[in-house]
């Protein structure tokens, strides 16, 4: 499939150059990272008030800050029918499509961020792995990689690889106005799950087979995977993302242990890079219960939570100085209003022991979940988070 379809495999040359990513941060970027330190310089802009950049760095709000992970995707008819029979990763080399559907959601939900529309296999791409998402299925790799002759097949990734993505983000920001831009990349177990088991796995036998039997090999391999992730962050934060959020999706698959000898250090790796940027890190993966306090270590400023444990004992689980994201099932959604009211209302009560909180569901987006029923949770998060917090004064 590379370079049969525009976008993929070279792109123009210098795109990535003209973010600014060779001769260091540009100006834009610095001055976010001035801004977002106020009391030492006293420069904000509109985007820096945003209550949900504020959340993310424990600084009081107005109201609580919602937004949905896929949010934008195939729960709107408006992307069903844009989408049309075009792939998902030849949509994701298309600014024009990437625009539409960051703004779809925005459109029918005053949500307080809108997220990147993109995948997180599309750095993989762009650096040549032949890989492609299998409607209804997810990603599928032509070749799993599983010996060490099979990693020289991952280059890393140069910024010049994604210009579509430097073209859209740049365009969105300018759209956005005061809304920030959520950039996103999968976290180095993720993004190694599908290259070792070759696809979506449910127990992921080949990846941990790995990890366990050959830590030489894993360990290269996820170094390799996290510089194409901070390459990939970097050129998002470049054209002007305010926020980005590494989706280790599958991390909870493995123990506490494990997690923090085999996968942590290419994880903090990943969010240093990233600090002289200035944005707030979020860092989220499902069924990471036991996990959380790692999650944060590994150097996020704001935790995602899965439904699977209450905010306020996610909170005593991550260290002081997190934020919290989450959690409402999004299965929830699926029934009726009133559940969901009295759940959305008991997540707001317990994210209020977090030091900041972003209201989410624990996962994303499910394809059959009613449009309308998410525009409701959105006015309600943000006029009951007014009243709780009035009710606590
Ligand atoms: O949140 C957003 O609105 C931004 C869009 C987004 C997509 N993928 C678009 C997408 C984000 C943040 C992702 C991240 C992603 N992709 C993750 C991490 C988040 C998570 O869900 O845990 C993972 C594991 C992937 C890999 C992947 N891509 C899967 C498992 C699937 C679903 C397969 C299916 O069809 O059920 C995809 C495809 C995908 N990515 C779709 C969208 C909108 C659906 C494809 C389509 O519309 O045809």
């Amino acid at each position: 499939m590379l370079g049969g379809r525009p976008g993929w495999g070279g792109g123009r040359a210098g795109a990535g150059r003209a973010a600014g990513l060779a001769t260091g941060w540009p100006p834009a970027v610095q001055g976010r990272a001035r801004a977002s330190c106020e009391t030492i310089c006293g420069v904000t802009t509109q985007t820096e008030e945003s209550p949900f950049l504020r959340a993310c760095f424990r600084q009081p709000v107005p109201y609580t800050p919602v937004w949905f992970m896929r949010q934008a995707g195939r729960s709107l008819p408006e992307y069903r029918a844009a989408r049309g029979k075009t792939s998902m990763l030849a949509a994701c080399a298309r600014p024009d499509l990437i625009t539409e559907f960051t703004l779809q959601p925005l459109r029918r939900y005053p949500v307080d961020a809108a997220i990147l529309f993109s995948d997180i296999v599309v750095p993989l791409k762009a650096a040549g792995v032949g890989i492609d998402i299998a409607p209804g299925v997810g990603p599928v790799v032509e070749q799993p990689l599983r010996a060490e002759q099979d990693l020289a097949r991952l280059r890393t990734l140069q910024p010049d690889d994604v210009p579509f993505v430097t073209e859209a983000v740049t365009s969105l920001v300018a759209e956005l106005g005061s809304t920030p831009l959520i950039g996103f990349a999968g976290g180095p177990f993720t993004l190694a799950s599908y290259l070792v088991d070759g696809g979506p796995s449910k127990s992921f036998d080949r990846t941990k087979a790995l990890m366990y039997g050959n830590p030489k090999l894993w360990t290269a391999l996820l170094a390799r995977l996290a510089d194409i992730t901070i390459t990939f962050l970097q050129v998002q934060v470049a054209a002007g993302a305010s926020a980005v959020q590494l989706f280790d999706s599958w991390a909870g698959t493995i123990s506490p242990e494990d997690y923090r000898q085999s996968v942590l250090p290419h994880s903090r790796r990943i969010f240093e890079a990233l600090a002289p940027s200035g944005v707030p890190r979020i860092h989220f993966g499902v069924g990471t219960s036991e996990l959380l306090g790692l999650l944060g270590e590994a150097g996020a400023d704001v935790v995602g939570v899965d439904w699977r444990i209450p905010l306020d004992e996610a909170a005593r689980r991550v260290e002081p100085g997190k934020a919290l994201q989450g959690n409402l099932d999004p299965a929830i959604l699926l029934a009726p209003w009133e559940v969901v009211e009295r759940r959305a209302r008991e997540v707001l009560e317990r994210g209020r022991t977090a030091e900041g909180h972003i209201f989410n569901l624990g996962h994303g987006v499910l394809p059959e979940t009613d449009p309308d029923v998410l525009a409701r949770l959105t006015d309600l998060v943000h006029t009951e988070s007014v009243r709780l917090a009035e009710g606590a004064r």
